[in-house]
């Protein structure tokens, strides 16, 4: 079934929505205003979904995707929108999860352009075989299949080198590719993780045991590279879960971390700890939590999801004290050891879960919460409703989440001063969301 259809809005996901006589349909790859003739691939019972097959009345913000693969890889989502609109559609997108998740009518302001391109600081690409040969590629959106992937427009360029070599490597050795279906075979993954001030690269294969032969693959890097590499690790990972690292790593040589550096402050970063994905957008964000977090010298604050460590570390020299709250070991050791190396005695850190450590915390001044995309737990509500800090900054990369907690925080007796974006993912509808609350 074809129908026409005009494209309203975009939603949280980066489809085009369009009504189809009372039906939503959902389109992807359009855009706002677009008159389309689509093609109704599914119907379900609230909505439809649909696929272009004729652009009657084009965007005219709709350009030519960089990408050749674009519409088959899941890596990016809006390569066919100008940079700049993308950015106009974050700001729609995040605006309309507010209204319809949340009743909240706040408009947030426009995000800063950033490198739209290879700006990923971590890949994880997927190992395949399609008649003997083996290549590396991405999941096709919402599937297991893995697309080859030849230049990928967001990763760093070298990242595509060290891909392509492991690729000819891989081959040439005829190693054991892991069978998805199958659950045999051995190599999954190739993670990639970069400092972009100091350019220090970890290289990391997974596999479901350890191969010998891969150690060799260092050897056959030219010597540009293999300066960059200041580690290289095999994971284990026999579990056919999505998760791609586990806590198992066999080191082949160098360390299992790498050191960034972001506003003069340096940061170990180990293998398994988060690091933020795009540097500017990065040190946009960190910018404007310095400024909104109005910092005063008696001031005592809470950093909750610390990570490694930036944000309480960052703003030790502009406040009496910080305390961080981190759950993964990895990221609290991190933290450790970076408020050390960059002299910061007003900072601790604590290991643990948020919503379980929080009771034994009062007097505190200002909040940062930066929770994974899941967002945070009703018991953290229930804390800061009793610990009552006079500014809250929330951070997130989950618009819908960030939606329900803003909700929760505004019931408990605050205000939106300032919703701001950070576009930390170019070409895909994520995006990095601030919102700055007030004590009522
Ligand atoms: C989005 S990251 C933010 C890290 C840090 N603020 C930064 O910008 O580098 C979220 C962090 O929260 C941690 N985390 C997840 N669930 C947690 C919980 N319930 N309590 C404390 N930390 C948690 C994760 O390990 C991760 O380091």
């Amino acid at each position: 079934m074809v129908i026409e259809l005009k494209i309203d809005k975009i939603i949280f996901g980066g489809f085009g929505l369009g009504n189809y006589q009372k039906m939503k349909v959902f389109v992807p790859y359009s855009l706002p205003e677009e008159k389309l003739l689509v093609k109704v691939k599914e119907k379900k019972k609230h909505y439809w979904l649909g696929e272009i097959s004729q652009i009657l009345e084009s965007s005219p913000f709709r350009t030519e995707p960089k990408c050749p693969i674009f519409k088959i890889c899941g890596g990016c989502d809006f390569q066919h929108a100008e940079y700049i609109y993308q950015l106009i559609l974050k700001k729609l997108l995040v605006s309309d999860c507010l209204q319809h998740l949340s009743n909240i009518f706040f408009p947030p302001k426009n995000p800063l352009p950033v490198n739209p391109w290879h700006y990923r600081n971590k890949v994880q690409m997927m190992f395949n075989r399609n008649n003997n040969r083996i290549y590396i590629g991405y999941y096709q959106k919402n599937t297991h299949k893995v697309v080859e992937v030849s230049d990928c427009f967001i990763n760093p360029v070298i990242f595509n080198e060290i891909k392509n070599y492991l690729n000819q490597f891989l081959n040439n050795n005829n190693l054991e590719i892991y069978d998805e279906n199958k659950k045999t075979g051995n190599l999954r993954f190739l993670v990639l993780r970069q400092a972009n001030k100091l350019k220090e690269i970890l290289l990391i294969i997974v596999g479901r045991f350890y191969e010998k032969k891969i150690d060799k693959f260092y050897d056959i890097l030219p010597t540009e590279i293999k300066e960059r590499i200041v580690g290289f690790l095999f994971n284990i990972n026999p579990f056919p879960k999505n998760r791609v690292l586990t806590n198992n790593f066999l080191s082949i040589f160098g360390r299992n971390y790498y050191f960034e550096e972001l506003f003069n402050k340096k940061f170990r970063i180990s293998v398994n700890s988060f690091f933020q994905n795009h540097y500017e957008a990065t040190q946009l964000l960190i910018k404007r939590i310095i400024e909104l977090i109005e910092p005063q010298e008696t001031d005592r604050i809470l950093d909750l999801y610390s990570g490694v460590g930036v944000f309480s570390i960052v703003l030790s020299p502009y406040v009496k004290e910080i305390t961080g709250i981190e759950s993964e070991k990895s990221a609290y050791n991190d933290a450790i050891f970076n408020k050390l190396i960059n002299n910061c005695f007003n900072v601790s850190f604590q290991l643990g879960k948020c919503e379980e450590v929080l009771d034994s915390f009062d007097n505190i001044d200002k909040i940062i919460l930066d929770p994974p995309r899941k967002g945070i737990d009703e018991k953290v509500i229930f804390h800061l409703k009793r610990i009552k800090p006079k500014i809250i900054l929330y951070i997130s990369c989950n618009p819908a989440t960030f939606s329900r907690d803003l909700k929760r925080i505004l019931e408990i007796g605050y205000e939106i001063e300032t919703i701001e974006l950070f576009d930390m993912f170019p070409q895909t509808y994520h995006i990095e969301v601030l919102g700055k609350l007030v004590k009522k």
